[in-house]
């Protein structure tokens, strides 16, 4: 029961986004960046009840690089399938718009293993992907794992390479306030 999100979602995605927020698992999310990003966002349904179980969103960063976003599920409904078949509508969507390679910044590397998703070294994303960082507590001791699923059938796209990080810029870039 995935479908894409409507503005109705928005304050039951904010609660399951910001429900694993709070335990240091993924970034807050307010109501002006969900409505900003909706587009990208689909949400679980749970068939008996109608609620939003859980949610997940799909950005594009390049012309082969896509980043799954905000991907979480309600504790309740944990070890379902859910998870896997949110990610597997990212896979979908890549596919439809025809992004070569799909990745994930994550804690979760056996779960993402198992969909297909293969450790790289975070210098081999371009700088675009840390724009997020800047928000985020941990900061310049990003502890993440990035994983990358490559969609081998579909076809490198004849556009230019994204800069990757360059070697020896740490990630992310803003100084704390009165350093
Ligand atoms: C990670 C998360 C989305 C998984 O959702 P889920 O619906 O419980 O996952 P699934 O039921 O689809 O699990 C699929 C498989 O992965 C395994 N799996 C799930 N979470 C796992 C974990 N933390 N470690 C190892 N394996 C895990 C399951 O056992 C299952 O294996 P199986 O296919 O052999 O039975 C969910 O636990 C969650 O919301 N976590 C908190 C937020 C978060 O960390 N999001 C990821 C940000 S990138």
């Amino acid at each position: 029961m995935i479908r894409s999100a409507t503005i109705h979602d928005v304050p039951r995605i904010s609660d399951i986004i910001n429900s694993h927020a709070e335990l240091g698992k993924m970034l807050f999310k307010s109501y002006a960046q969900l409505f900003e990003d909706l587009r990208d966002f689909a949400v679980y349904e749970d068939p008996a009840t109608s609620e939003v179980v859980g949610c997940v969103a799909l950005s594009i960063i390049w012309a082969d690089l896509a980043e799954v976003r905000s991907l979480a599920v309600d504790d309740s409904q944990r070890g379902k399938g859910i998870g896997s078949q949110l990610v597997k509508w990212t896979i979908d969507e890549g596919r439809r718009l025809q992004v070569r390679r799909i990745m994930s910044l994550t804690y979760e590397q056996r779960f993402f293993e198992k969909l297909g998703f293969v450790v790289v070294a975070k210098e081999t994303l371009p700088l675009k992907v840390w724009s997020d960082c800047v928000r985020c507590p941990k900061n310049e001791n990003c502890d993440e794992i990035a994983m990358v699923l490559t969609l081998s059938d579909i076809p490198q796209p004849q556009l230019p390479d994204a800069t990757p990080t360059p070697r020896g810029v740490s990630i992310p870039v803003l100084q704390h306030l009165g350093d």
